[in-house]
């Protein structure tokens, strides 16, 4: 527990919802009463006690959660929520629609604050008017702490640390791979996802957010050398295999470059990284690439169309609040390889950081990833440089978050490259 005047250590804020209730889950199974003043937070009482109720009658530990009500559009509630927590875990989305207020309050009161959004242009937004007022607040707003974008941006720092400590530099380019992926999604992730298209529809500014794969990086550093994500079926430079595109890539690209600018560019200024889906070697790899590539395109032209847009989320898309099986979720791994090249006085190297689990990324993953980067926030088990300001996982948290995730059954590591 912590030792300040805050009534709670951690609030899931969104306790509710599938991602909510699993990072709730998590921190219980995982922590105890003496270890963490948990409560759960959210709209609806009744629920909340629905919530509470199931999750200290499975535990040993636990007979008590306290609730805190509020709602997303009653900044009150959020301001009261913020000056009584140290560390705000939020899982309330779409974060285009809900989060504003809620890092607005956090801000205000100087309150650590993590969440799960994929969303680039709220992301952008959030960069552009509180990074300033967070630094002079030390409030930390940790952004995309779950699949999106911990295996990425977590993967290239330990690639990058470990390169610097074997190699004696960075790498100067790096190359994000969904080797493996299987899980499930939820309407809530899906409704974000159609929040974002409908913005980009409707608003140039958020188009071009889109397309400037610089878009997260400090204002006056919003260009450099990466092209933007890979959009078609290609054999990849460094290894045997082919690749298509990658559904993340858009965020999680974008996040790894605000390390790397947050961080001051210990990775250079030049230093370029990519993320794509592994599809395998000759004809079948190429297929299943084009497929992959195909499969993409079509799903995006019909998030980007209105009609198609709502007939999918009215048809097609389970509701919010509807989360993946319980099979998926038993059966769901995934494995995310950053491969690093760089070259020093002896030539060139590679190295490898792999990030992975055997649980569903989406949710039974994302959980312990949004779970622990609460804890480490509130443990202050970092080895960031920084106090305040709108962060990301890697330059908020760091290595420790890769010992911390290695404890609850991950792996999180890096070596020399072996092919
Ligand atoms: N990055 C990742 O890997 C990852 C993985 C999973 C989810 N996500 C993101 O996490 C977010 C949540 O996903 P989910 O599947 O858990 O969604 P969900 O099941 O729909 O849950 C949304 C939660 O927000 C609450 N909420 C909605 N409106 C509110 C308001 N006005 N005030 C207070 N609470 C409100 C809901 O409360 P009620 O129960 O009362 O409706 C519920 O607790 C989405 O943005 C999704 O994209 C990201």
């Amino acid at each position: 527990m912590s030792e300040t005047d805050r009534v709670h250590d951690i609030v899931v804020w969104g306790a509710t919802g599938v991602a909510g209730r699993l990072v709730t889950e998590f921190l219980t199974e995982q922590y105890t009463p003496e270890d963490l003043a948990l409560a759960i937070g959210g709209r609806n009482q009744a629920k909340l006690d629905g919530v509470a109720a199931d999750l200290t009658a499975d535990s040993d530990e636990w007979d008590d959660l306290p609730i805190v009500l509020g709602d997303a559009t009653d900044p009150e509630s959020l301001r009261d929520l913020a000056a009584n927590t140290e560390v705000v875990c939020t899982t309330v989305g779409p974060y285009t629609k809900y989060g504003t207020p809620l890092v607005d309050a956090c801000v205000e009161h100087g309150t650590d604050y993590c969440d799960l959004t994929g969303e680039v242009n709220w992301a952008r937004e959030i960069v552009d008017e509180y990074h300033d007022a967070a630094v002079d607040a030390e409030a930390r707003i940790v952004h995309s702490c779950g699949y999106d974008s911990v295996p990425a941006d977590l993967g290239t720092l330990l690639a990058q640390t470990f390169a610097i400590e074997e190699f004696g530099g960075p790498c100067h380019e790096a190359r994000i791979y969904v080797e493996r992926a299987s899980g499930g999604v939820s309407g809530g992730t899906l409704a974000s996802a159609a929040e974002l298209f409908a913005a980009a529809s409707e608003d140039p500014e958020v188009r071009k957010v889109l397309g400037n794969p610089y878009s997260l990086a400090p204002p006056g550093e919003r260009e450099g050398v990466d092209p933007g994500e890979q959009r078609l079926p290609r054999k990849d430079p460094l290894r045997s295999s082919w690749t298509a595109p990658s559904p993340m890539a858009a965020i999680n690209e974008r996040v790894v470059r605000r390390s790397n600018a947050l961080l001051d560019y210990p990775w250079g200024r030049e230093f370029r990284c990519s993320e794509v889906t592994v599809t395998g070697d000759g004809l079948g790899g190429a297929a299943t690439a084009g497929l992959v590539a195909g499969g993409l395109g079509l799903f995006t032209l019909g998030m980007s169309l209105e009609p198609t847009r709502n007939l999918l989320r009215k048809y097609v898309f389970p509701d919010p609040g509807e989360g993946p099986s319980e099979e998926q979720m038993e059966t769901g791994h995934f494995r995310i390889r950053t491969r690093g090249r760089g070259v020093n006085e002896d030539g060139p190297f590679t190295v490898d950081a792999v990030v992975g689990a055997d649980y569903d990324p989406g949710y039974t993953g994302t959980a312990r990833m949004l779970g622990e980067s609460a804890m480490a926030l509130l443990e202050d088990d970092t080895d960031s440089p920084f106090d305040g300001g709108v962060l990301t996982p890697a330059s908020a948290i760091g290595t420790p978050l890769a010992d911390r995730l290695e404890a609850v059954g991950f792996t999180a590591s890096a070596s020399v490259a072996e092919d």
